[in-house]
Order: structure tokens, then C-alpha cells, then sequence
């Protein structure tokens, strides 16, 4: 097939277009490297099945060319993570609203399938757990710029879900807290990439809060994994699907998990959410995927257990890069 990733130098886009260039197909990638590297994607800029354009999402007649030239299309690209969005809410707005409109506009236009990236975030500060795909999604205010992101990633749904009902093929996939090599080593968003950097500089893990906040950690193999089944399989087609590992982890656990397998001699410290965030910040405690709906229709499971996946991506952050 000829496929289209959007953002796909970026994180969890170039390990998607490394799987489905190894499956023999095609790919189109679409990144303005506002977070994706050129180094994600490097050793496939020479393979005649590769072809990467470095432009914007937003540039309506480039999109045009390219969705109608291939078969599916997997929309990505996004200003990812609370941080990047409080920073700068209306780039993230922009790109995140915007740019799936023109990517599901176009897809209706020459009726190509869509999966989008949404995220856990859409849940918001739902103190549910697990989380299933019907539940609801509790936001907080408008005039708390962290929401936005959540409420972007929810227009998108939104938005996927009429130009299904006027019967476009899409499906939705929310990803809970990926991790894996080519995070961003800056450690921007990524509490993986923060302690694996803090743990191999010999600085102290800086733990938000008093560290009893859990997420469940999922090896990017198993997240590229979840979106090829959802991409793939005709029963996925106008759902929503949890993509995570169920694995409940605190953030404290893993700061010390972090430290033990890099061997490193940091000390833990605890800081306040407002030193990093401001002070309006509101934290969601546990967001805990009910993965059951993600193994009964798309027969998927995450496989990776945390030491093993830990491992891997330290390796890389060492010397992979
Ligand atoms: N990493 C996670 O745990 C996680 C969790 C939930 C959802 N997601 C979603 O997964 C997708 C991929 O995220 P990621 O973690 O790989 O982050 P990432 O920042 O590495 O990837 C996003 C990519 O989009 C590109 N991009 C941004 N604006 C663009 C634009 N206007 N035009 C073209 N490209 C643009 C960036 O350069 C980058 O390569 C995003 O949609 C994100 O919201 C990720």
C-alpha cells in the first residue's frame, strides 16, 4: 500500500513508518520537524519506498497531492504534550484543530482511511480507573491553557466520528504515555526521558509532587502495534481504542526503577507541580487504561514488560543516538 504518516519524524511516527516500510509498503511522511528529527528518519531518506516532505500539515495543496495519491493514511503530526501546549496554546490549537480538519477533509474528498493519534489526555481529570472508551471526559476551564490540548485531541474525535457517520473509514487510537528510544532526550513532556537524562547526568530525579501519581507505561513497539490493528482490521472501523499497557506504575516507583537499572547514584527529590506548570495546574492522579475493547476487537495486548522496555530505551539514550 501507499501510505501517508503524518509527523512521521517524529517519536512514535518514525518507529510507525519503520515497522510498515519493513511490511513492504510504501510511505509518504509529512513533518515540519517542529519536534520530529531528520536523525528519526535518516537511514530511510535513500529508500526509493520513502518519501518525506518537510512541510506543514497546514498547507492545504501539498496535503491535497499527497492524500490522493495513497491508500491510508495515519495522522500524527501535532503539537504534542501539555508543556508544548501551555507554551504555546495557539500554535497547539491551530495544528491540533486544523490540521486533522484538513487531513479529514481531504481523506473524505478521495475516501481514504484514516487513523488518528488521539490520546489518554481526552479522559482529562477523571478520577475513573480503568478508563474505557465510553466513559466521559472531564475537562477543566477554558481559561487554564492545559485543557486545551485534551479538548483539541477531543475535537478530533469529534470531527472523525461525523465523517464516519457519513461513512469515510477512520479509527481512533488514544495512547497512553508511549515511551521508547528517539524520545525527545530533552526530556520535554516525556517523565521517561527526564529521569533517564537526570539518572545518567548524576543530577537528582526531580519528582513532582509527593510521587504517588500513577500512569501506565507503554513501549513504543506495543504502541506502533495497537495502530497497524486499528488501521488494518475493517471491525475497528469508527471506534475509539485504549492503546496502553495496564501496568499501573507511580511516578515514584519509576524514578526508582530508573535509577536502578541506570545504576546511577542520583538522589529523588520531590518538587511542587507549580514550579514547573504554574500555579493554576491541576494533575490527573491515575489514568489507568481499560484495555478490554483494544483485545476483543483489534486482538491486541501490550507485550513489553517495564524493566525490559526501560532497558531498551536507556540503551539508546546511551548510545544509541
Ligand atoms: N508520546 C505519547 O505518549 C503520546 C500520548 C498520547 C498521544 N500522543 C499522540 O501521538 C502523536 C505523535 O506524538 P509523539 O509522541 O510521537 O510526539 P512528536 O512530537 O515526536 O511527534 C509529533 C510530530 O508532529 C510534527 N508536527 C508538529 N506540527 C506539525 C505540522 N504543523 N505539520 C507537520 N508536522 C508537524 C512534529 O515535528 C513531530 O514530528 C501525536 O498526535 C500525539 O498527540 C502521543
Amino acid at each position: 500500500m501507499k501510505i501517508l504518516i503524518t509527523g512521521g519524524a517524529g517519536y512514535i511516527g518514525s518507529h510507525l513508518v519503520d515497522a510498515l516500510i519493513a511490511q513492504g509498503h510504501e510511505l509518504y511522511v509529512v513533518d515540519n520537524l517542529a519536534t520530529g528529527k531528520i536523525d528519526n528518519i535518516q537511514h530511510l531518506l535513500e529508500n526509493e519506498h520513502f518519501h518525506f516532505v518537510n512541510d506543514s500539515i497546514l498547507n492545504e495543496t501539498l496535503m491535497e497531492r499527497i492524500i490522493e495519491q495513497v491508500d491510508l493514511i495515519y495522522h500524527l503530526a501535532a503539537v504534542v504534550g501539555v508543556k508544548h501546549v501551555i507554551d504555546n496554546p495557539l500554535r497547539g490549537i491551530l495544528t491540533n484543530v486544523r490540521g486533522t480538519e484538513i487531513v479529514l477533509e481531504l481523506a473524505y474528498k478521495y475516501w481514504r482511511k484514516v487513523v488518528i493519534a488521539s490520546s489518554s489526555e481526552v479522559y482529562g481529570k477523571s478520577e475513573k480507573a480503568p478508563l474505557a472508551e465510553e466513559d466521559d471526559s472531564i475537562l477543566g476551564p477554558t481559561a487554564v491553557g492545559r485543557w486545551s490540548y485534551a479538548l483539541a485531541k477531543a475535537i478530533d474525535e469529534h470531527l472523525a466520528f461525523i465523517y464516519h457517520d457519513k461513512g469515510l473509514p477512520i479509527s481512533i487510537v488514544r495512547y497512553f504515555n508511549s515511551y521508547g528510544p528517539r524520545l525527545d532526550p530533552r526530556g520535554y513532556g516525556s517523565v521517561v526521558a527526564k529521569f533517564i537524562n537526570q539518572a545518567l547526568a548524576g543530577k537528582p530525579l526531580t519528582v513532582f509532587s509527593d510521587g504517588q501519581q500513577t500512569r501506565c507505561f507503554t513501549y513504543v513497539d506495543d504502541t506502533v502495534k495497537g495502530s497497524i490493528l486499528a488501521a488494518n482490521l475493517k471491525g475497528a472501523e469508527g471506534q475509539s481504542f485504549n492503546i496502553g499497557n495496564s501496568r499501573e506504575t507511580t511516578i515514584l516507583e519509576l524514578a526508582q526503577l530508573v535509577k536502578k537499572l541506570v545504576g546511577s547514584p542520583s538522589g529523588i527529590v520531590h518538587v511542587p507541580y507549580e514550579r514547573a506548570y504554574g500555579a493554576d495546574f491541576e494533575e490527573t492522579r491515575r489514568r489507568v487504561p481499560d484495555v478490554r475493547k483494544a483485545e476483543r476487537v483489534l486482538g491486541f495486548r501490550a507485550e513489553v514488560p517495564l524493566e525490559e522496555g526501560l532497558r531498551k530505551t536507556i540503551d539508546w539514550f546511551q548510545c544509541g543516538r
